[in-house]
């Protein structure tokens, strides 16, 4: 399981490599409105360009002047109240809404829409100090306190009572109120450090789940391999939690556990969905979650019956956490598969940022100012990734609490922060996209896997002490990403016939159901690239009954004689013709292939002299790559980008470093975002005609952008 500052830390050594329109929820918009207005559909369905607001956390007599002040900031929503628990339910069924249809209301006055937050990540301290039973049990088996937030068990029906009953009073009381648009459930389900709970009545919720899972338990027994250590159950309530046992848990139940806490957080999330589509039909309903490069959660299965996705994006995280300074398109790289990945979540449909880094941002510490454009820039990678909106965090900055130097729009002081007047243009360039391009279609070629059964798998058994499915999953994106050609990150068992190739790093687990689905892309054409370690467990996280790759033997055209782990001693690695480039070195793994139909790309040395280190195999009318030695980024990106080239791929468009390139269409229309990370003028060429409709166009074929700078171009 991967944390968030972990993975930032981590990062530092990862990879340097390196049209559909979908309606997004239906409003009748009244006929000669103004685009982009509050106004334009009766307060309905403005864009969402906003801020995140804090009317339970500002004296009454400033909301005037915020909600002017946001008004003029061109500004068309806020979200509100997501962890005002204690102020809407001072005491257990006692409710007081009155606050805040007053500040709601004043909002409104000044055409600004809502989106309403249930506050369930944070229950009031009447509520734990009656309930201590709501509290999260951590991995080593402590009860974590109270005085932060996210310390609940998701099982815990007491705490889903509760949080279900605040949140249906809420829903009634706001259902017709105008101005309220739409609604965000509870507040980042993933957020860390405590992913998961082990408390008694998780371990309750986990054999019920197993048992609808499942049916007996013989066959539970069977999955995990009970009889290993005398495991063997006989009674449903005998299956543990994973918590400290002086050896380590059965793989299987890991699996299974985790599992269930995604579950968990998505079946609690949905008793409060179900609620307001009841209560309120008129609004969409959302949950704001970070994606990629967390992995705590099958979001598919999160947001399967919400509206859109949100998530938030805090690129300075990056800088705070990173041992060493973050190139910039580290940081880009970093930023786009958490677009990419939360796009996904939905089949590609536009999301929203739900919370945009605004400033300075930190809590004990604080990352530096972004530079003067980023703010533009992130907000503007956000959008060239498939958003459909973004909402500053947060307006002002509070002056008290555990985030007192996370840095809003408006300083301390209430003056306007030294980005400001940048967020200001952003939000008006922004719209100037219009509904038609904010709404529109992500144009993708190529596919990365990110898949959460392989990440948990290999969390708890990764071969290599050092063999991380993240570092991986970015070291593969990072290599891909950068032919600009876009990137879609997706499950295995989806749709792929769209993609000219298909990228699966440390695809550990592989299901029957994903071998058929990548036997019959291959077949049909596709080009499917495939790292070490494939196929070696099954579903149920035992190890395949095969010679691996295990269900992918025929499609790969290969036979894994040894899978090794690479510690001290290197391995050196030659590369053929085709991938013509300096030796390279196995970093952590070399997977010894012995081609059955395949050809021979690259070679061991040395020690293991004679064995494949990469192969390619022609299966029906496609090709399928196996890369199985773990390469150092500069060498990995350049198979990778050799391997796109030849799957027929025609969309890439050569960038320097740090500068990226996406698409979007809609109908006949298409807009292609150019985005510098760097902190140098760079140039791009663009071959054709092409004008701006934000930043400028080129001249002579040639995109010039100062440093941070970007342009939203279409074909002229
Ligand atoms: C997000 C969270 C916000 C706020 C923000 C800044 O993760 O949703 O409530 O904490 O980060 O830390
Ligand atoms: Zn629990």
């Amino acid at each position: 399981m991967i944390t968030r500052r972990r993975f930032v830390r981590r990062a530092a050594a990862l990879a340097t490599a390196a049209g559909l329109k979908l309606p997004v929820w239906e409003f009748p918009v009244p006929e000669g409105a103004v685009r982009g207005s509050a106004a334009e559909a009766g307060n309905e369905r403005p864009l969402l360009l906003g801020a995140d607001y804090y009317p339970d956390q500002t004296p009454e007599k400033l909301w005037e002047e915020d909600a002017r002040m946001i008004a003029e900031a061109g500004l068309t929503n806020v979200r509100v109240a997501e962890f005002a628990w204690g102020l809407m339910e001072p005491s257990e069924g006692k409710f007081d809404f009155a606050w805040l249809k007053r500040s709601v209301e004043i909002l409104n006055k000044r055409g600004i829409a809502v989106i309403l937050g249930t506050p369930s990540a944070a229950p009031p301290p009447w509520l734990s100090s009656k309930y201590p039973e709501i509290l999260l049990v951590n991995k080593d088996g402590a009860t974590v306190s109270p005085g932060g937030r996210r310390f609940t068990c998701p099982t815990n029906r007491t705490y889903r009572r509760l949080s279900l009953g605040m949140a249906t009073e809420m829903a009634k009381t706001f259902a017709n109120t105008p101005g309220v648009i739409g609604w965000q459930i509870d507040n980042e389900y993933t957020l860390q450090p405590h992913a998961r709970c082990y408390c008694k009545f998780c371990r309750e919720g986990f054999q019920d789940w197993l048992k609808a899972k499942y049916g007996s338990l013989e066959k539970v027994n069977e999955k995990w391999g009970t009889v290993f250590w005398s495991q063997t159950y006989s009674d449903w309530r005998q299956i543990p939690v994973p918590l400290p046992s002086n050896g380590d848990p059965n793989p299987g139940l890991v699996l299974d556990y985790d599992r269930y806490q995604s579950y968990a957080c998505a079946s609690s999330a949905e008793e409060q969905l179900a609620m307001l589509r009841r209560e309120c039909p008129k609004h969409f309903v959302t949950t704001n979650q970070v994606g990629a490069p967390l992995d705590t959660l099958n979001l598919r299965e999160m947001y399967r019956n919400m509206d859109f996705v949100s998530s938030d994006n805090y690129p300075g995280f990056a800088e705070v956490f990173m041992p060493a300074p973050a190139s910039p398109e580290v940081m880009a790289t970093m930023i786009g598969l958490g677009h990419d990945s939360m796009r996904c979540v939905k089949g590609g449909k536009p999301f929203l940022i739900m919370e945009e880094q605004a400033g300075k941002a930190g809590q004990s510490f604080f990352a530096p100012q972004p530079h003067p454009g980023q703010l533009r820039l992130w907000a503007f990678q956000a959008v060239a990734h498939g958003a459909m909106g973004v909402n500053y965090f947060r307006w002002d900055s509070a002056r008290f609490g555990a985030e007192e130097y996370w840095f809003g729009m408006l300083n301390h002081d209430r003056s306007k922060s030294i980005g400001f007047d940048e967020m200001v243009r952003t939000v008006k360039e922004l719209k100037s996209l219009g509904r038609e391009g904010l709404e529109s279609g992500f144009v993708a070629e190529t596919a990365v896997s990110f898949d959460h059964d392989s990440s948990w798998a290999l969390a708890v058994q990764p071969g290599n002490s050092k063999l991380r499915y993240m570092a991986q999953l970015m070291a593969w994106y990072g290599s891909v990403a950068s032919a600009n050609t876009g990137t879609d990150v997706i499950h295995l068992d989806e749709d792929l016939a769209n993609y000219k190739a298909v990228f699966a790093p440390v695809q550990y687990v592989v299901s029957e159901k994903q071998a058929e689905n990548i036997r019959s892309y291959v077949r049909g054409g596709g080009t499917f690239v495939a790292g070490f370690r494939l196929g070696v467990k099954d579903e149920s996280s035992q190890i395949v009954n095969a010679p691996l790759p295990g269900l992918l033997r025929d499609v790969m055209g290969v036979t894994v004689r040894d899978p090794v782990p690479v510690y001290t001693e290197k391995i050196a690695v030659k590369f053929g013709p085709q991938l013509a480039g300096a030796d390279a070195q196995c970093a952590l793994w070399a997977d010894l292939l012995q081609p059955e139909s395949a050809t021979v790309m690259a070679t061991y040395a040395g020690l293991y002299e004679g064995d494949a280190a990469i192969t390619m195999n022609a299966f029906g009318q496609g090709k399928a790559v196996y890369v199985g030695a773990d390469l150092e980024p500069v060498s990995l990106a350049r198979v990778l980008r050799t391997v796109l080239a030849m799957s027929g791929s025609t969309a890439a468009i050569e960038t320097p470093r740090g500068v990226e390139v996406t698409r979007r269409r809609g109908g006949e229309k298409e807009w292609l975002f150019v985005l510098n990370h760097t902190p140098q003028e760079q140039k791009v060429h663009l071959a054709g005609k092409f004008s701006a409709v934000v930043g400028n166009g080129p001249t002579n074929q040639t995109l010039t952008l100062p440093a941070y700078d970007l342009a939203v171009l279409q074909r002229a």
